[in-house]
């Protein structure tokens, strides 16, 4: 069976939940770099993965409402660690490494993979992973490696695609069906996308109210 993965179009109730649930102050908890400095698993957590310089500190920076919270950077890889975000006291925003830097050493590739996969296999307050997705480019080799990492953990991931701001309609129609089709072969993909803009606020709104959802279950 062919899913056919619809742009997310949330009703006005869970619009309103997802303004509530951003409205309270979003705090920096800490920089992680080993799975024994994690926070206690007290609540729920959504994480933000994506290559690098795809726009992941940027769009948590939109969510919350910060110009600099999670600092955005024009130098790809320097999100080292994974830094934890207190959303009020009820959810935790994890802003993953970036994957797929070219100039990163073997080694410390290797490393992030391995803490990456026992992070996603061993959260168990992880109640989903937001994968983003450059909509200028769609999904890439780099990215499908951290999909199935993604399917073999079971861990429910969503795309959310990024910088819709620099793409016109046809490119945009082209990018999402090529979104689709890959989707279609990951068993842990939630069937909905997300179109964001971090600099127009595109999509903003709807992933808020996604998030919300997450909490209330
Ligand atoms: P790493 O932490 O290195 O993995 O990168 P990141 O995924 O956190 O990306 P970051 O948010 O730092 O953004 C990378 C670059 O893309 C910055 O120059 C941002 O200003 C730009 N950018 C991010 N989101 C958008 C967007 O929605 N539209 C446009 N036009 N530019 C964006
Ligand atoms: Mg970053």
């Amino acid at each position: 069976m062919k899913l056919p993965f619809p742009v997310a179009r949330p009703e006005p109730d869970d619009l309103a939940d997802g303004q509530r649930l951003f409205a309270p102050e979003t705090g920096f908890l800490k920089g992680v770099v080993a799975l024994a400095g994690l926070p206690p698993a007290d609540r729920p957590e959504i994480c933000f993965a994506g290559r690098s310089n795809v726009g992941k500190s940027s769009l948590i920076n939109a969510l919350t409402g910060h110009k600099a919270l999670a600092r955005a950077s024009n130098t790809p890889g320097r999100t080292q660690e994974i830094n934890y975000f207190t959303q009020g006291d009820g959810l935790y925003l994890v802003d993953l490494p970036g994957y797929g830097f070219a100039k990163a050493p073997v080694a410390v590739v290797e490393k992030w993979q391995t803490l990456l996969r026992a992070y996603l296999v061993g959260r168990q307050t992880l109640r989903r992973a937001f994968v983003l997705i450059d909509h200028r480019h769609g999904i890439k080799s780099v990215d499908r490696e951290i999909l199935s990492m993604l399917d073999a953990a079971a861990v429910t991931f969503q795309v959310v695609l990024t910088k819709a701001d620099k793409v016109g309609e046809p490119a945009r129609a082209a990018v999402l069906e090529q979104v689709r089709e890959t989707l279609n072969a990951h068993v842990a993909a939630f069937p909905e996308i997300i179109v964001t803009s971090s600099e127009k606020g595109e999509g903003i709104a709807d992933l808020r109210a996604v998030i919300a959802g997450l909490c209330r279950t």
